[in-house]
């Protein structure tokens, strides 16, 4: 009996000594203020399997805590410590929701109805991610939902010389081992969008080396080649063949550094995949797996492509929770999106919203393991 109950008590000290994560909740508290004093909240998320931190700046995902096969949780998105590092970086975008235009518009101009816009320059001779001040970079309103938060910003008109005020709205919501965003977005004038989560993942750990390890599935037989600037060329090109094909299971590493043109460019992978589902309805992007500690990650989306980041221009230059410096491949990130550029290629599918429309577009991220 004495035996029995030892045995008992010493499963229960175990238990206890697991950091459990809480079941369904969200709590809000306030993680800094910006410059000018303003409040920033921030909500964690927590399910039962995996806790989730998302703020109002810029609405990032900040951190991400899921276990791996032993159940032993590490947070798997890099992130900083306090406000204060998301506000000292404009480089890097770590986990911010990227607008009003993600990823690279050629020369910063498109045109709408025969109006020609003009987006300032802050990437060699393009915009990227919506211009030198984008929705990453504004404190968002938020309120709390069944299972998440809902964040709101609105854009005024000529915002980074875009036309249009935009409201957009990015909702969080986690059920089990699954996150959800929800995008959606109206505007007042014809305007061209594409919103997307910049969060750089690494299934080690944020704090545990590089991605390179880890194995990378992408549910895409095309992506679209870009010239010496990440512009795309307008051509689908068919992935076989080369080291861009992700159709089954490859290591990050094992093909980064091939003598590969598209690859030399970007210094590793820094392309938009082509996904094979059909837009609109919620299909595969990508899965990503991690030998080591056996966490996997996958990626559903509704957007017709997923930029592969592989964390390229990480350069040390930024301290990241735990006092890690973020070096090449600390992370990456799998940005769903339309594809870069699409104001400037009538064949890729569009970016316009037009007033009256409601544009709506789905992310879920979900956590697991494998053996
Ligand atoms: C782009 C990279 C860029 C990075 C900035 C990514 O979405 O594809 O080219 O350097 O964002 O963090």
């Amino acid at each position: 009996m004495k035996r029995v109950a030892q045995v008992l008590a010493f499963i229960m000290a175990v238990a206890m000594a697991i950091p459990a994560v809480a079941k369904g909740e969200t709590k809000m508290s306030i993680f800094g203020k910006t410059a000018d004093g303003v409040p920033v909240p921030i909500y964690t998320l927590t399910s039962g399997q995996i806790e989730v931190r998302v703020m109002a700046y810029g609405a990032h995902l900040v951190s991400v805590k899921a276990p791996d096969r032993t159940g032993k949780l590490a947070d798997v998105v890099l992130g900083y410590d306090s406000l204060q590092g998301y506000l000292a970086d404009n480089k890097t975008y770590l986990g911010g929701i990227v607008g009003r235009y993600g990823n690279r518009i050629a020369g910063g101009k498109f045109t709408i109805d025969g109006k020609t816009y003009q987006i300032p320059l802050n990437d060699g001779p393009n915009a990227l991610h919506g211009g030198p001040k984008g929705f990453n970079q504004y404190v968002w309103q938020s309120k709390e939902i069944p299972d998440g938060v809902e964040f709101t910003l609105v854009s005024p008109d000529g915002d980074m010389g875009f036309p249009g005020a935009l409201t957009s709205t990015v909702r969080y919501t986690l059920k089990g081992s699954s996150l959800r965003i929800d995008y959606t977005a109206t505007t007042d004038k014809a305007t061209v969008l594409n919103l997307t989560n910049h969060a750089y993942f690494n299934l080690h750990g944020d704090d545990q080396g590089n991605i390179l390890d880890q194995k990378m599935e992408i549910a895409a037989d095309r992506f679209t080649p870009v010239d010496k600037t990440l512009i795309p060329t307008s051509e689908l090109a068919p992935v076989a063949g080369t080291p861009l094909d992700f159709t089954k299971p490859e290591v990050i590493g094992a093909r980064i550094g091939a003598d590969n043109q598209q690859l030399k460019i970007a210094g590793g992978y820094d392309h938009n995949w082509v996904l094979n589902g059909k837009i609109g309805t919620l299909h595969l992007a990508a899965i990503v797996t991690d030998p080591v500690s056996g966490r996997k990650l996958t990626v559903e989306t509704t957007e017709p492509g997923v930029q592969f980041y592989s964390g390229n221009f990480l350069d040390g230059s930024f301290t990241g929770r735990h006092g890690v410096k973020y070096e090449k491949h600390s992370g990456l990130c799998l940005e769903t999106q339309h594809f870069p550029d699409s104001p400037n290629h009538p064949d890729f599918p569009s970016t316009l919203l037009r007033p009256g429309e409601t544009m709506h577009s789905t992310t879920t991220l979900t956590f697991g393991v494998v053996k």
